[in-house]
């Protein structure tokens, strides 16, 4: 169980107003940072190998360390009764989004140069099981169902995973004119997945959510000048309003995918009735996350049991980068100096616990670290025994690095202040 330490200096809400930041005592804040930003550098150092192991591209898919020890490298490599082509793409797509969403060191911005010039330059990727097809002006990623099989399919989550990974990492290079080419891929979404079937081929809220993730992430990264941006806001305003509507209609969904959205969507030039929305989808995730009811909140005022309800949910002890992804972007957004706390105590259990370093092997064991694997993320054994695993994925690393680098950008907007401890004691005292 995680102590709850008091770092918070709270309490700066109610004397200044509703959005006032929240805040953190200076030296815990400048510590954490400290502790986030050397994870991170080895997290980003140990995902760029990764993805170039063996010189291919998109490499390192899956390392097994059960009864034999060996890489899984492509997505035509995984073991079918656990996993799926698909599923691989969209993990290697946003490994590489995760990385970009660091500064990038010279050897990775290397590796994330190869990597974005091949998905905008081939016409087929073979590491990812997956090709490139024109249908009248569009284009559109086509996979193999299973490996070994001729069979294709294509996945509207795919085509935003894409789009995402170039914007975002064309960003990060520097370099706008990457997402020229995107706007084929663009129509090809639309192609594969118009309107008319977001409600019929509805397959889960979270894959709704992650494809909305996608196009946010897109949108924030591609010019007003780019002859896409408007089509593209048209589109993501509509499936936004879709998915608000599966939303209100379900109050079983809640998706990493859709909080984070919101926080992407948040700044944006967004009317004030839109913004208001985008508030209060945000706050019902909190909610949602924590089993409370909106009259509950309004009852016992909005931070009761924040604390608590998060650590009962995901437990104390557990790996938890998967929701911390979205909570970390809830909590700037919403400025909730208890959701900051809970989040920072998980991430740094995440950190100490499920990052292997020179002083955790993980489950590799004493003296078993290679290169290949320092840096990287692993799961709990609860979470591995459900998916009948003994290995480290792809994903496992990229979500801690994604949380951690939207915390790293939280942080920033969030004080350091300094407690004189002695004059509180003085007037103790007193
Ligand atoms: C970590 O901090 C250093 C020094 O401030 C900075 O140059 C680097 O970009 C940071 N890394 C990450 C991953 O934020
Ligand atoms: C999907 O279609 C069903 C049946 O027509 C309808 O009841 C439901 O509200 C629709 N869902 C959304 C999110 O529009």
């Amino acid at each position: 169980m995680l102590a709850m330490l008091g770092l918070l200096v709270a309490g700066l809400g109610g004397a200044l107003g509703r959005d006032a930041p929240a805040a953190l005592e200076a030296s815990y804040k400048e510590r954490i940072q400290g502790l986030l930003n050397a994870s991170a550098e080895a997290a980003a150092q140990h995902l760029s190998k990764r993805l170039a192991l063996k010189s291919e591209l998109f490499g390192g898919y899956e390392f097994e360390y059960g009864e034999q020890v060996r890489w899984l490298h492509g997505c035509l490599d995984i073991v079918v009764d656990r996993d799926s082509v698909e599923n691989c793409v969209l993990r290697q797509l946003q490994a590489l989004t995760a990385l970009c969403g660091v500064p990038l060191s010279k050897d990775s911005k290397t590796i994330v140069e190869k990597h974005v010039k091949h998905l905008l330059k081939a016409k087929s990727y073979p590491s990812l099981g997956m090709r490139l097809q024109q249908i009248s002006g569009a284009s559109v990623f086509v996979f193999q169902k299973q490996p070994g099989s001729s069979d294709v399919d294509a996945s509207p989550a795919i085509q935003a995973s894409v789009l995402m990974a170039a914007a975002r990492c064309g960003e990060a290079l520097g370099k706008k004119n990457y997402l020229d080419d995107a706007e084929s891929w663009f129509l090809g979404l639309q192609k594969i997945y118009p309107e008319s079937l977001w409600n019929e081929s509805f397959i889960s809220y979270h894959r709704s959510a992650i494809m909305w993730e996608s196009l946010a992430v897109t949108a924030l990264h591609v010019g007003e000048q780019s002859s896409f941006h408007e089509d593209l806001e048209e589109y993501l305003h509509r499936f936004e309003a879709f998915l608000r509507r599966a939303w209100e209609g379900n109050a079983e969904y809640w998706s990493f995918a859709s909080a984070r959205a919101l926080a992407i969507r948040w700044p944006s030039k967004a009317a004030k009735k839109q913004r208001l929305l985008l508030k209060r989808w945000a706050t019902e995730h909190v909610d949602r996350f924590l089993g409370r009811s909106e009259s509950f909140r309004l009852q016992k005022g909005p931070e009761v049991g924040i604390s608590q309800g998060i650590l009962a949910r995901i437990g104390g002890a557990r790996y938890t980068c998967g929701p911390l992804q979205g909570l970390a972007s809830l909590a700037a957004m919403l400025m909730d100096a208890e959701l900051v706390q809970v989040v920072l105590q998980l991430l740094e259990k995440d950190v100490n616990r499920y990052q292997l370093s020179q002083l955790n092997p993980g489950p590799l064991g004493e003296g078993s670290e290679t290169s290949e694997t320092l840096g990287a993320f692993f799961r709990d054994d609860d979470q591995l025994q459900l998916e009948k695993r003994s290995s480290m994925r792809v994903d496992d690393t990229a979500m801690c690095l994604l949380a951690i680098s939207h915390m790293l950008e939280a942080l920033t907007a969030i004080k350091g202040v300094v407690v004189n401890t002695e004059r509180i004691d003085k007037q103790e005292e007193l």
